[in-house]
C-alpha cells in the first residue's frame, strides 16, 4: 500500500467555497502497481515543488460526429461548410463552470488566488504546489520511485495507487498531473544507451513513430520510360495511366498537401534530383516546403534504406504526381533522439489537442524539451499550419496503443475534419497480422497469436485508409489490377474498438453477407458492428524509387498513400478553381453509390496473416482493397457536382 488507499468515498473536512455544494471525495484515477521495474524507495519530501496541472474535460464531444457529418455528408445542406479553428476551439473548450469548479475548490483548500493559472487554450488549471499541499488536495501520498541500478538509477515522483477529487470537481476533470503517470521511456532509453555502443544509428524500434509501411524488393539498373513496363516497374507515368490522372493543377496558391515524416526518416536532396531527372525533369532542383515540428529537420547524420526509403518514396511520388505547379509540404516530426508520434504531430496542428483528455502519454509519446539531449525547445502546440490533405505511411496497431489512447486520438481527426482536412493513412503491409504480430487470447500482441490484429490509425473512422494493389505480370495499365500479393499484403479487417459508422454499413454488411469469411469470433471481430478498413486502394508494388543514390524497387501501402493524396489534391485543386472548398473528411461521400462507381473495383487477391489466408477481395467493398482504386476524372466530375 503505497498511496493512501482509503475507502472509495471520503468526506471532505476542509472549508468549502461559498456557493459550492458539499461534495464527497471520489477516487478519480487509480493504478494497481507502478510500471514494471520501478519501485518506491521513500516518501517524497514534503517541501519538494510539484507543478500541479488539472486537465479539464472538453464540452460537446458527444456531438462531435454529428457536427462532422453535418459538413461532410453529401446529403447534408451544410456540406462543405467547414469550421474555422476558432469555432472548433470554442465549441469544445472546457466550460467556464469547469474552470470555476476547480478554482473554487483550490481556493477553498487555502490556495491563494494569484497562484492559480489557466492555460491559453482553457484546457488546464495550473498551480505550483509542494508535495504536502498536493497530498492534501488530492488525498493521496507521493513516493519517490527508482528504476535501474549501479549508477544508472533514475528517480521519479508519483503516487501509484490513486488520488481523490471532490465529486463535483471530478465531473469536470479528465486528469491531474503529476500523479500516477510514469515516464516509462526512461526505461527504454536506458536500453537504447546500452545498444548504441554497437551502432551509430538511432534505435528505430525504440523511436515512437510506428512502422513505415514499405519494403524494398530489389535493386534495379533499368530506368523504364515505357508504359509497357508498368507490370514490372511502376513510375509516375504508370500511375497517371492507371488512375486517369493527367490533370494539370491550377489553383496553386491556396491548395496544400502535407507529407508527414517521422524523424530520423528523411528524404535526401540528391535522391529527389536523381529521381526527377529520370521521371519528372521539370522538377529537378525543386524541394518541398518544410514544416518543422519539435525540432524536425532533413537530417543527414543517419542514412540507409531504412532511414531514407520511406521519405524518398513519399516525396518523389507526391511531387511528381502533383507536378511543378503545386507545392508539397513535408511535416518533419520530432528530433533524431526520440522522433515523434501522431500525437505530437497533432499537437502541433491543434493547440487544444495538447491538453485534451490529459494530453500525451509519456509511455508512448516523446517529451519535449527532450530530456535525452535532442530538441530542447518547448513542444509545438498549434504552431503548424494545416494542409487540406495529409498523407502518412507509418502506422501502429490498436493493441499496441490501447483503446483509451486511440479513442482520444481518433476524436482529434474528427475535429480536424471539421476544418476541412483529409487524413490519408497507409493500411499496413502484413495483411490481417497488424505490424507482423497477431493477438493472443488476452488481446495482447504476440508472435504466436492467432487472432487478427487491426492497424491504427486505419481503424479510426475519421481517417481514410489505403490498401495496396498490383498489376498482374504480363498485363497492361488498362487491365484490372488485383490485391497486392507479392512482398506485402494490404492491411485490412475489422476494428476491436471503433463501431461501424452509418456510412459504411451497407458496404460492410454486403461483404459479410455475400462473402462470409471462414472464421468465427475467436479470430476477428465478426459482429458486423465494427469499423472495417481499408476504404480504398492504389498500386503498391515495384515502385521505382531513388534511395541513397540507387534505383530501388519498393513495395508497400506506403506507395499507395502518397499517390491517393496527390490524386485527391487534384480534386481539391479543381474545386478551389471552381470557387468551392476542399473535400475534407471524404468517407461519407465515397461510400455513396455515385462515388463507389468512380472507383475501379478490385475483385481478386487476399491479405493473409496469422496462419490464415486473411480476407478476400470481392465485388464491392472488401477488407483488402476497400472500394477499389481511384479514377481521377470520374471523381473530379462527381466532386465538382457537390456544393
Ligand atoms: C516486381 O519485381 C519483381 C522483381 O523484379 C518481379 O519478379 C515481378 O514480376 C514484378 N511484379 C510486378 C507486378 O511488377
Ligand atoms: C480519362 O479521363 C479522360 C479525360 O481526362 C476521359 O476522356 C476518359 O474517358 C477517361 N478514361 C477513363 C477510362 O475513365
Ligand atoms: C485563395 O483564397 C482567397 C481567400 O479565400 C481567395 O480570395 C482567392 O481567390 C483564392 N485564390 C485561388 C487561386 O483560388
Ligand atoms: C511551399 O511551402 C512552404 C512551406 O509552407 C513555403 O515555405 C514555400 O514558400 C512554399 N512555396 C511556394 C512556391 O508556394
Ligand atoms: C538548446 O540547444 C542549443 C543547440 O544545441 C544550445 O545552443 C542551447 O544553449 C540550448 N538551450 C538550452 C535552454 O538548453
Ligand atoms: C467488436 O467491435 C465492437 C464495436 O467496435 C466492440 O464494441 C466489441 O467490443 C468488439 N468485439 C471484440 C470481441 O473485440
Ligand atoms: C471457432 O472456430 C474454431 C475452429 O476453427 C473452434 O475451435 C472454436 O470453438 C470456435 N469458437 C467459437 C466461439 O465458436
Amino acid at each position: 500500500m503505497l498511496c493512501a488507499a482509503g475507502p472509495l468515498v471520503v468526506l471532505t473536512l476542509g472549508l468549502l467555497a461559498a456557493g459550492a455544494a458539499v461534495s464527497p471525495r471520489v477516487l478519480h484515477e487509480s493504478r494497481s502497481a507502478p510500471p514494471s521495474g520501478w519501485h518506491a524507495v521513500r516518501r517524497a519530501e514534503r517541501d519538494t515543488a510539484l507543478p500541479l496541472r488539472v486537465g479539464l474535460a472538453q464540452q460537446n464531444l458527444d456531438k462531435l460526429e454529428d457536427y462532422l457529418l453535418d459538413v461532410s455528408h453529401p446529403d447534408s445542406p451544410n456540406y462543405g461548410r467547414h469550421w474555422t479553428a476558432g469555432q472548433v476551439a470554442q465549441t469544445f473548450r472546457p466550460s467556464t463552470e469547469a474552470t470555476e469548479a476547480v478554482r473554487a475548490w483550490l481556493l477553498a483548500e487555502g490556495v491563494d488566488a494569484q497562484r492559480i493559472k489557466l492555460s491559453k487554450s482553457g484546457g488546464w488549471v495550473g498551480v505550483d504546489v509542494t508535495v504536502a499541499e498536493a497530498e492534501n488536495l488530492l488525498k493521496t501520498r507521493y513516493h519517490v520511485y527508482q528504476y535501474g541500478s549501479e549508477g544508472r538509477v533514475t528517480e521519479h515522483i508519483a503516487c501509484s495507487e490513486g488520488y481523490h477529487l471532490p465529486e463535483h470537481v471530478s465531473y469536470h476533470v479528465d486528469v491531474v498531473m503529476p500523479t500516477l503517470h510514469f515516464d516509462v521511456k526512461v526505461r527504454e532509453r536506458l536500453g537504447l544507451e546500452r545498444r548504441s555502443s554497437r551502432s551509430s544509428k538511432p534505435n528505430a524500434e525504440k523511436m515512437h513513430s510506428g512502422i513505415a509501411h514499405f519494403k524494398t524488393v530489389t535493386k534495379t539498373e533499368s530506368n523504364p520510360t515505357d508504359l509497357a513496363d508498368c507490370d514490372k516497374q511502376i513510375t509516375p507515368n504508370c500511375l497517371r495511366a492507371l488512375y486517369n490522372f493527367t490533370y494539370t493543377l491550377q489553383a496553386t496558391q491556396n491548395n496544400t498537401v502535407g507529407i508527414v515524416e517521422y524523424s530520423p526518416n528523411a528524404y535526401l536532396d540528391a535522391d529527389l534530383d536523381a529521381f526527377f531527372g529520370n521521371f519528372s525533369p521539370s522538377l529537378v532542383g525543386q524541394r518541398p516546403g518544410l514544416v518543422s515540428i519539435d525540432g524536425g529537420y532533413e537530417q543527414t547524420s543517419f542514412a540507409g534504406i531504412s532511414i531514407n526509403g520511406e521519405a524518398d518514396l513519399d516525396v518523389q511520388y507526391a511531387m511528381a504526381l502533383v507536378g511543378p505547379t503545386q507545392n508539397v509540404t513535408v511535416y518533419q516530426v520530432g528530433d533524431t533522439v526520440e522522433g515523434g508520434t501522431f500525437n505530437t504531430f497533432l499537437d502541433a496542428l491543434d493547440a487544444t489537442y495538447c491538453t485534451f483528455e490529459g494530453g500525451d502519454d509519456p509511455s508512448i509519446d516523446p517529451v519535449y524539451p527532450d530530456p535525452y539531449g535532442g530538441y530542447n525547445g518547448t513542444e509545438n502546440c498549434g504552431t503548424a499550419p494545416l494542409s487540406y490533405i495529409f498523407s502518412t505511411s507509418y502506422g501502429f496497431t490498436e493493441a499496441y496503443l490501447g483503446s483509451a489512447y486511440i479513442q482520444r486520438q481518433c476524436a482529434e481527426y474528427a475535429k480536424l475534419g471539421l476544418m476541412g482536412v483529409t487524413f490519408i493513412y497507409a493500411s499496413g503491409d502484413n495483411g490481417v497480422a497488424g505490424n507482423g504480430e497477431c493477438l493472443d487470447a488476452t488481446g495482447s500482441e504476440s508472435w504466436d497469436g492467432t487472432r487478427f490484429d487491426p492497424g491504427f490509425p486505419s481503424t479510426c473512422p475519421y481517417v481514410t485508409s489505403v490498401g495496396a494493389t498490383q498489376i498482374v505480370p504480363g498485363n497492361s495499365v488498362s487491365d484490372k489490377e488485383v490485391a497486392c500479393d507479392k512482398n506485402i499484403y494490404s492491411g485490412g479487417g475489422f476494428s476491436n474498438v471503433f463501431a461501424l459508422p452509418d456510412w459504411q454499413k451497407d458496404a460492410v454488411q454486403g461483404y459479410l453477407t455475400n462473402y462470409p469469411p471462414p472464421y468465427n469470433g475467436s479470430v476477428y471481430n465478426s459482429t458486423g458492428n465494427s469499423r472495417a478498413y481499408p476504404d480504398i486502394a492504389a498500386n503498391g508494388l515495384n515502385y521505382t524509387v531513388v534511395i541513397d543514390g540507387s534505383l530501388q524497387l519498393v513495395a508497400g501501402t506506403s506507395c499507395a498513400a502518397p499517390v491517393v493524396a496527390a490524386i485527391l489534391t487534384g480534386v481539391n485543386d479543381a474545386r478551389l478553381a471552381a470557387g468551392k472548398g476542399p473535400i475534407g473528411f471524404i468517407n461519407p461521400t465515397i461510400y455513396t453509390p455515385d462515388f463507389i462507381a468512380a472507383f475501379n473495383d478490385i475483385t481478386s487477391g487476399n491479405n493473409p496473416g496469422c496462419g490464415t489466408d486473411g480476407f478476400s477481395a470481392e465485388p464491392g467493398w472488401d477488407p483488402v482493397t476497400g472500394l477499389g482504386t481511384p479514377n481521377f476524372d470520374k471523381l473530379r466530375a462527381r466532386w465538382l457536382e457537390l456544393p
